[in-house]
């Protein structure tokens, strides 16, 4: 991999924005564009406010270029990322687009949440060089990025990925095969569905829930996975735990009722004020801002 690299990052909301930064911060050369012209306009403005916030480089962003245009943004690129919105025919269309105007060996890249990379590539000429990059939000504050690699994805295209993000700073994860949630997802949901069951069978209530993920265990996991844990404390314990505690753990391979009423209900969260519990826009205000400073503070730590 050259050192510094051609990117092209197609989407400039919320997580383009930030990927392009991380990239432009790591010394590579990046065009950004966006079919909303207010979206690409914001781009600079939004990764300067962060690189000033964050304590970065702000030269940085003189290393972005805003391209209304999309063949122009990716022509000469070594890698294309898209961050466009979650929609799989429009990701289809954008990657037969991008397929005509880049070189036979430019990595293509998608930042889907949940659709199969299988799916969103499968008409590609070259398969081989697509694959999916999972970041986490905000980009310049989460190290994860998985990499998903398809039944196509040569072992070169995921090399040169994972080794791109983990130059440019981020906790690449290479994701061996393509199914749903990837690894993260998997992992987070599986805890969100016992979560939501124990609130529904009248264990305890939402606020108790978090309040016992934050105090025990939440307070490892930065530091101690669930298999080191379990080696830690030994396998044959675990086993002894799983066998009383797995089968009465929720299962059910749908969604929650519980989770349908609410949102039946109109009881959406943040957005509607209530969800799980209720959230006056204050509340809501200091929550994100407690996350944001916990996100940075781990950030500096890893400095
Ligand atoms: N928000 C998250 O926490 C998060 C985390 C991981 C992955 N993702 C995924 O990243 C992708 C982007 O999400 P986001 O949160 O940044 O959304 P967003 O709505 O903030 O940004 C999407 C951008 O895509 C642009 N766009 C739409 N159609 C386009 C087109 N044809 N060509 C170019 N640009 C186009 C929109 O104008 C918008 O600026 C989605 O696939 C999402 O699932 C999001």
């Amino acid at each position: 991999m050259a050192p510094t690299a051609k990117i092209a990052v197609v989407g400039a909301g919320l997580m383009g924005h930030g990927i392009a930064q991380v990239f432009a911060l790591a010394g590579h050369t990046v065009t950004i564009t966006d079919s909303v012209k207010a979206s690409l306009d914001n781009a600079k403005t939004r990764i300067l406010a962060n690189l000033k916030d964050l304590g970065d480089d702000q030269s940085a962003v003189e290393r972005v270029t805003p391209v209304p245009d999309l063949a122009e943004a990716v022509r000469g690129a070594d890698y294309v990322v898209e961050a466009v919105l979650e929609d799989l025919p429009l990701k289809q269309k954008l990657f037969a687009e991008i397929e005509q105007h880049v070189r036979p060996d430019t990595i293509l890249a998608s930042n889907t949440s949940v659709i199969p990379i299988t799916s969103i590539m499968q008409a590609l000429q070259r398969r081989e060089r697509a694959l999916g990059t999972h970041w986490w939000n905000p980009p310049y504050l989460v190290p994860l990025v998985e990499v998903i690699e398809t039944q196509w994805t040569s072992p070169q295209a995921v090399d040169f990925t994972m080794k791109l993000h983990a130059a440019a700073g981020k906790k690449p994860a290479h994701v061996k095969k393509d199914v749903p949630g990837f690894i993260g997802n998997r992992l987070q949901h599986a805890l969100w569905r016992e979560a939501i069951s124990l609130v529904e069978n009248g264990i305890c209530d939402a606020e108790t829930v978090d309040t016992v993920i934050k105090a025990a265990f939440g307070r490892r996991l930065a530091v101690l996975g669930p298999l080191e844990n379990a080696d830690m404390v030994g396998t044959d314990l675990t086993l002894a735990i799983h066998k009383t505690v797995l089968p009465a753990i929720d299962s059910r391979p749908g969604p929650s009722p519980y989770l349908e009423k609410l949102v039946a209900a109109g009881k959406l969260g943040f957005k509607s004020g209530e969800g799980f519990r209720t959230w006056t826009p204050e509340q809501q205000g200091a929550l994100r801002l407690k996350v944001l400073r916990h996100l940075k503070a781990a950030r500096a730590q890893d400095d």
